[in-house]
């Protein structure tokens, strides 16, 4: 049947969704499915219905795409679409909403706060400690994340970031290896991927060293003892499931040098799919390539 690749969008990583959308229709395509994109920051829900497609690979990142919002109108519209559901996306889509489940869950995660324009920023700095990280919970490739290093510059970041999103986490810094695991499938089934370490120039792995430079570098297998990587497998899959996720994932882990321990920072459900992106990294490591992952998240495709 039909397919339509979701790509674009209205979120601020729209041009990485481009970047993906793009990979995915070419990967689609190479095995013969009748594969066509639809920018949905674009085009309206009606040109979508009108489009009569078989199902839709999900390849939005952000708001409006990961959010849970484009899988609801997907649910009313009939048509099956890749990853999680409209809960789990919505969840995934917020960072303090994930912390929470997982807290819940007994699962390892920086300490935070939910902050809001009455809170008390000198006892946020008080129990998170300097260095803090300021984040806007709905966003994602870094987008909106600051590490506060003075309790001075707290006020004017905590504004700056409530401007881009309508709550605002503090998330204590933990310093260490950054790590992701991607997983596929859903329920008993998931299953992890190889971890993937990525080092990132000056440790900074933001938007533009996610995308346009060659500055990182990625291990897949990480220099990390078997014990270790079996252990953040293990701590990403709980976590998925903790968030209900299906179809696919990226979960990222720091692993604090002080100590040795792992914990769990986020969970992305509809995960970049670009050159350079992460997933694909992990399914390569196990022989799968780019074009067959999209198929095999296509095939796990429901309602
Ligand atoms: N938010 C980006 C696309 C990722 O997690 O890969
Ligand atoms: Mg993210």
């Amino acid at each position: 049947g039909k397919v339509g690749v979701l790509y674009g969008g209205r979120s601020a990583e729209r041009e990485v969704s481009k970047m993906s959308g793009a990979g995915v229709l070419a990967a689609l395509q190479s095995h013969g499915i009748d594969a066509h994109l639809f920018d949905t920051g674009e085009r309206s829900l009606a040109e979508l219905a009108a489009e009569q497609f078989d199902r839709v690979f999900i390849a939005l990142h952000g708001r409006y795409g990961e959010d849970g919002s484009i899988q609801g109108a997907l649910e009313l519209l009939g048509i099956p679409y890749t990853g999680s559901g409209v809960m789990a996306s919505a969840v995934g889509m917020d960072k303090i909403t994930t912390k929470n489940l997982w807290v819940k869950a007994g699962l390892p995660t920086p300490g935070y706060a939910q902050l809001d324009a009455g809170s008390d920023l000198a006892q946020v700095v008080a129990e998170l400690g300097l260095p803090l990280m300021m984040k806007a919970p709905h966003e994602g490739s870094t987008i909106g994340i600051t590490k506060v290093t003075d309790a001075a510059d707290m006020q004017a970041v905590y504004d700056a970031t409530a401007a881009l999103d309508d709550s605002v986490l503090a998330e204590s810094f933990v310093s260490g290896r950054e790590f992701t695991v991607a997983v596929l499938g859903g329920g008993a089934n998931a299953r992890a991927l190889p971890v993937v370490e990525i080092v990132a120039p000056q440790g900074n792995y933001d938007y533009q060293n996610k995308y346009f430079t060659d500055d990182t570098q990625y291990f897949c297998p990480p220099q990390l003892d078997a014990a270790m990587q079996a252990e953040m497998q293990r701590l990403a899959l709980l976590a998925y499931r903790a968030v209900g996720c299906e179809g696919w994932g990226r979960v990222d882990v720091l692993l604090r040098e002080s100590d040795n321990t792992p914990f769990l920072l986020e969970v992305n459900t509809s995960p970049g799919m670009t050159s350079h992106s992460l997933v694909p990294m992990a399914a390569r490591a196990t022989g799968l390539s780019y074009e067959d992952l999209c198929v095999e998240i296509l095939r796990a495709a429901r309602l």
